[in-house]
């Protein structure tokens, strides 16, 4: 069995990147950076895209899954495993790198966000930059270039809220965690 836990900071209009796909400082949190560290410390795996894992070093070789176009289905390399959704199942592809199951974080970026929407989140931890918005930024769902909310979207997926916690009283920067 593995558990798929979701992880984002968004801004109000449920931005996670801006109009040229970059991070903005508005969106970078250090109370939100320690908590994510702190879930990574409690999965078994990082599952996220090819961009993401070349921006991020991996100081603590923590187990990577990326996401790729770039293999034809599941890759074993130095840097991790390498997965094509096109070319084997995520309950295939899980199977081979947790055969114990466990905990998955999903970190993005978009279309990988996108992706685990059909696979099905166990969880999901929504930051929110309050008061911050991003006119013409990458969206945290597709659904969200609609006019749809992160909310709706998860909401949609099966999930429900907790309540809401300050992670930082300047902003404030928040975290809902939404739950199966
Ligand atoms: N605010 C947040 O919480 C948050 C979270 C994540 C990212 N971001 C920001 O968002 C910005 C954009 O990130 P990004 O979305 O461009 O990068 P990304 O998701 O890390 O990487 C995109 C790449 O992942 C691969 N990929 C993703 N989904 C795939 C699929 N279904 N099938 C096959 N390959 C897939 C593709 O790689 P190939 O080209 O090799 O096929 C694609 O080019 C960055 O600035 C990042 O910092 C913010």
């Amino acid at each position: 069995m593995i558990e798929v836990h979701g992880y984002a900071i968004v801004s109000d209009d449920d931005r996670i990147a801006d109009a040229q796909g970059r991070m903005p400082d508005a969106l970078r949190s250090e109370a939100d950076w320690t908590y994510f560290q702190q879930e990574l410390d409690r999965s078994a795996a990082t599952v996220l895209g090819r961009l993401g894992h070349e921006a991020h070093p991996n100081p603590r070789s923590r187990l990577r899954v990326v996401v790729s176009s770039s293999v034809r289905d599941l890759e074993r390399r130095p840097d991790g495993w390498w997965w094509n959704p096109a070319g084997v199942s995520w309950s295939e592809a899980g199977r081979t790198v947790l055969p114990s199951g466990g905990r998955v974080a999903v970190p993005g970026g978009r279309r990988v966000f996108d992706l685990f929407l059909g696979i099905g989140y166990t969880a999901f931890h929504l930051t929110r930059a309050e008061g911050v918005s991003v006119p013409g930024g990458t969206a945290l769902f597709s659904a969200c270039d609609n006019g749809v909310t992160a909310e709706t979207v998860l909401a949609g997926n099966g999930l429900r809220p907790g309540g809401r916690r300050i992670l930082d009283p300047v902003g404030p920067v928040s975290l809902t965690v939404w739950q199966r």
